[in-house]
């Protein structure tokens, strides 16, 4: 029995109007987020003989977005956010008939971001959102990955660099990897994404060589 087993079973016997969002109940649609016992999880992923049952079980809506009713939040904001993110622009193919040439390396190093459920658990947890409040000025980790996949793709032309330091507020993420300890898809955010990407901004715009080297550079032309 999973917790969301409970709330079903608190809905059809005690309580009608009880609002809960879930579709698959197999962890994989991203719908059933909330908190147990103050963490944030998957409703359908938690099992009740893993929790402590000697004490009642708090089930809590996520804090870090709007409540609309019970256990159902309004995460629009995610999605507006999707939208300001500059989209893949893939290079143009490696071959007359329209393909590309990847090495697997490359592949497998962006394939572990799109496992993504987008269950925002992680941007639930993290303290830039849930409790500093900073939604506009903080895409928070989970779009923060989603940037990581397409910068980090072989094919891929774009440059968001500058939108990472200014817009998406990079620098805000303080690498506390608590977005990484309630991701139900074991991505390594914080290493594997978020590091990586601030490596990229501060060699951009930090590296006092890089900065002399483009002053140069300038006076040059
Ligand atoms: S590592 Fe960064 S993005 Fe992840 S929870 Fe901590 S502050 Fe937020
Ligand atoms: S990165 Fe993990 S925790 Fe964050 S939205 Fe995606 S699946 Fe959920
Ligand atoms: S119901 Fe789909 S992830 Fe829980």
């Amino acid at each position: 029995m999973v917790v969301l087993d409970a709330v079903n079973q608190i809905q059809a016997a005690q309580a009608n109007d009880l609002a809960c969002r879930w579709n698959c109940k197999a962890g994989k649609c991203g719908s059933c987020s909330a908190e147990i016992n103050g963490m944030p999880r998957l409703l359908c992923m938690s099992r009740l003989s893993e929790l402590p049952l000697e004490k009642p079980i708090t089930i809590e809506p996520l804090k870090a977005f709007p409540l609309l009713k019970d256990l159902v939040t309004d995460v629009s904001w995610n999605f507006a956010v999707k939208k300001k993110i500059k989209p893949f622009k893939p290079r143009a193919p490696d071959a007359a008939d329209g393909t590309w040439r990847m090495a697997q390396a490359d592949i497998d190093r962006v394939q572990e971001f799109r496992k993504c459920i987008e269950c925002f658990l992680c941007q639930d947890v993290c303290h830039v959102l849930r409790e500093h409040r900073l939604h506009e000025q903080f895409i928070g980790p989970r779009f923060l990955i989603h940037v990581a996949a397409l910068e980090m793709h072989p094919l891929d032309t774009e440059d968001r660099l500058a939108e990472l330091r200014a817009a998406h507020g990079i620098g805000f993420c303080n690498i506390t990897k608590c977005c990484t300890k309630v991701c139900p898809e074991s991505i390594q955010l914080t290493d594997n994404g978020i590091i990586p990407l601030k490596e990229r901004v501060v060699d951009r715009f930090y590296d006092p060589l890089v900065k002399l080297l483009r002053r140069l550079k300038a006076k040059a032309q």
